[in-house]
């Protein structure tokens, strides 16, 4: 028996990097999987199978969650399809990474569409189905740097600020409906995210980081799972999993 054997898991941008970690993990104890991707349709099928091959169901949707229809959609499609949702993963994200000087609108909406409101998007849409059956456990991936602010990621660094912010104001609002929502702050991990970043930076951020390595997205998945399965009193909490990098 898996602890989480017959929940339903959604894990949005679940095809590949962290949230791929965090869809096996989840899978691996248990629960039945939906994953979501806006582009990458062949790696979310990869996924899908590595789910699979773990015993349980496996759900691939596309959906921008950005845009507020397709990421309320996204939570109805899983709702329909299993008739539950237990655990909502809020995991998609991007950057767009410019100093103030040079940012555009359209990199600030892009990323706050993305990072920010997607997460109101899916937890409202989510609401009902948890209410009723007075259970969930929301998770919603932030970054270090909604806490500690980063050169050249005013945009990100606000989304995932708002992030943990909405965190704190909604596991307030749930607690007594047994639905907790925490977040978890992870330092630089070993992703496609990070390797956009040029390879003397990726030097110098090392050496900022007190455990001198990059963290691993199964080393955040293991987090995002142990709050799904033995997080029962733990809500409105911001979990950092960042090597050191902000203390
Ligand atoms: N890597 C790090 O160092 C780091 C550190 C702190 C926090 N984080 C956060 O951790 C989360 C995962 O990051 P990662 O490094 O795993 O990123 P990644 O490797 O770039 O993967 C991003 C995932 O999000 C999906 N996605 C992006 N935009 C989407 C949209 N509009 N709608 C639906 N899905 C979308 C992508 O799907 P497609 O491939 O289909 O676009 C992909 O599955 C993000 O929220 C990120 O901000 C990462």
């Amino acid at each position: 028996m898996g602890r989480l054997d017959n929940k339903i898991a959604l894990v949005t941008g679940g095809s590949r990097g962290i949230g791929r970690a965090i869809a096996l993990e989840l899978a691996e104890l248990g629960a039945n999987v939906a994953i979501n991707y806006r582009g990458g349709k062949a790696e979310a099928e990869e996924t899908a199978d590595m789910i699979r091959e773990r015993g349980v169901k496996a759900h691939v949707a596309q959906a921008d969650v950005s845009v507020k229809e397709q990421a309320r959609g996204l939570v109805k499609e899983v709702v329909d399809t299993f008739g539950q949702l237990d655990i909502l993963v809020n995991n998609a994200g991007i950057t767009r990474d410019k100093t103030l000087k040079k940012l555009t609108d359209d990199d600030w909406d892009a990323v706050i569409h993305t990072n920010l409101n997607s997460v109101y998007y899916t937890v409202s849409a989510v609401l009902p189905s948890m209410l009723e059956q007075n259970f969930g456990r929301i998770i919603n991936i932030s970054s270090f740097v909604g806490q500690a602010g980063n050169f050249g990621q005013s945009n990100y660094s606000a989304s995932k600020g708002g992030i943990i912010a909405f965190t704190k104001s909604a596991a307030q609002e749930l607690a007594r409906n047994n639905i907790t929502v925490n977040a978890i702050a992870p330092g630089f991990t070993l992703t496609e995210m990070l390797a956009q970043v040029p390879e003397n930076i990726q030097e110098k951020i090392l050496d900022r980081i007190p455990m001198r390595r990059f963290g691993k997205p199964e080393e955040i998945a293991r987090t995002v799972a142990f709050l799904a399965a033995d997080g029962d009193y733990i809500t409105g909490q911001q979990i950092n999993v960042n090597g050191g990098v902000y203390m």
